[in-house]
């Protein structure tokens, strides 16, 4: 169990277990304010899950009503936000009313600004589904959609009332799907642990099944940091963003691809590399194949349309951490030490691309 206290004087835990779902009933059923429950559910989990979710549901509240949104990135979208806001406003949500959020990134980053902005705000609870979700999206509140400008530029702060991490999940998760999480894994070991490195490269190599409780510390340890960050800065004024390490590239190849084929924590991998380019640019010293050996489990393709590095450029000038100065990336002084840089020479940002396509390909 890991406590969360932030700024705002919010404060909520995170369960992490194995198959713990049923014995977290009690839990959930202190948090909610009626017998009434709305669920959003990602339609692949409820695919797989249905079977054991919906005594779950039964369990726990007289009331339960099930929206089931559409897989991927493309429901971070106003129009799945309008069907989400149609279900709770068209079944009477109330103030008082929990929404449980139920799958991966897309649908926490989705379902948690719905709650964000019904009514005012209604309380909402988080069960990540996705390795993702559980070592990075779940917690500390950060909620909105995508614009077809750029990633996240809509959404709010908005902090779930509980977070429940049940490993469990990753049963049915696609292997590709658990690879693109450990991208999100590995940002740990960079920004803030880098001893992180060898223990997650260890296990990869001795091929531990992605369920397996062997990676609960792991995936503890990177909630920890995660949660001393948002207790921190909840509001992201300063070293919060040092969990955007390497996604100022990645939002950027996302946006280029449309949001569609290439996977979030795939596209974080391959940021980093191109963020620890730009790193020794600025002057650090940084080894960069301790990311690069990651290659050989994590596959990374280098996309062909973000060969054009001039777009992917255009498109980092859209990012929210820019300054009018110049594009803002978070580089590395040495491992575990993040900084903020403004970068005004485009120059410097297409070598570090051009780096990292050499080290992908
Ligand atoms: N809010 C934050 O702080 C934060 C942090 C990091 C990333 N994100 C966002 O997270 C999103 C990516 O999240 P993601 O990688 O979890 O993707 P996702 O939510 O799209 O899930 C990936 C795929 O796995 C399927 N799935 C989910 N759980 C499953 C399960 N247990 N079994 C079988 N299939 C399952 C989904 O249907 C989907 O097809 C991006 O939009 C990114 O911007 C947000």
């Amino acid at each position: 169990v890991i406590d969360i206290f932030t700024s705002s004087e919010h404060s909520y835990s995170i369960e992490i277990g194995s198959e713990m779902l049923s014995s977290w009933s009690d839990l959930v059923r202190k948090k909610l304010k009626t017998d009434t429950i709305f669920i959003l559910i990602d339609e692949n989990v409820w695919q797989y899950h249905k079977q054991t979710l919906g005594p779950w549901f039964e369990s726990l509240a007289t009331v339960h009503t099930i929206h089931i949104v559409p897989s991927g990135e493309r429901s971070k979208s106003l129009k799945e936000l309008s069907s989400i806001y149609d279900f709770l406003l068209g079944n009477g949500v109330k103030r008082s009313s929990t929404i449980l959020v139920i799958g991966g990134g897309v649908l926490g980053d989705v379902g948690g600004f719905a709650a964000a902005s019904t009514l005012r705000g209604v309380s909402f609870i988080q069960i990540p589904t996705t390795l993702l979700a559980m070592v990075d999206s779940s917690v500390g509140g950060k909620t909105g959609i995508n614009h077809s400008t750029g990633k996240n530029l809509i959404g709010a702060f908005y902090q779930p009332d509980g977070v429940f991490v049940d490993t469990h999940f990753l049963t049915t998760l696609p292997h590709k799907e658990w690879l693109s999480g450990m991208g999100e894994v590995i940002k740990y070991a960079a920004i803030k642990k880098p001893d992180l490195f060898d223990r997650v490269f260890t296990l990869l190599a001795d091929g531990v099944n992605p369920s397996s409780t062997e990676w609960i510390p792991i995936i503890t340890e990177c909630v920890s940091i995660k949660a001393e960050i948002v207790r921190a800065d909840e509001f992201e004024l300063g070293i919060r963003a040092y969990l955007n390490f390497g996604h100022t590239f990645a939002h950027a190849m996302e946006a280029a691809m449309d949001y569609k084929e290439l996977l979030h924590g795939e596209a974080v991998f391959m940021g980093m590399i191109a963020a620890t380019h730009l790193s020794n640019s600025f002057g650090a010293n940084l080894d960069v194949n301790r990311l690069v050996r990651f290659k050989k489990y994590l596959d990374p393709v280098w996309p062909a349309p973000c060969m054009d590095f001039d777009k992917l450029v255009n498109l980092m000038g859209n990012d929210k951490k820019n300054t009018t100065e110049g594009i803002t990336f978070v580089i590395l002084d040495s491992w575990g030490n993040p900084r903020k840089q403004t970068v005004t020479s485009r120059d410097v940002i297409l070598k570090a691309l051009s780096s990292a396509v050499d080290d992908i390909t």
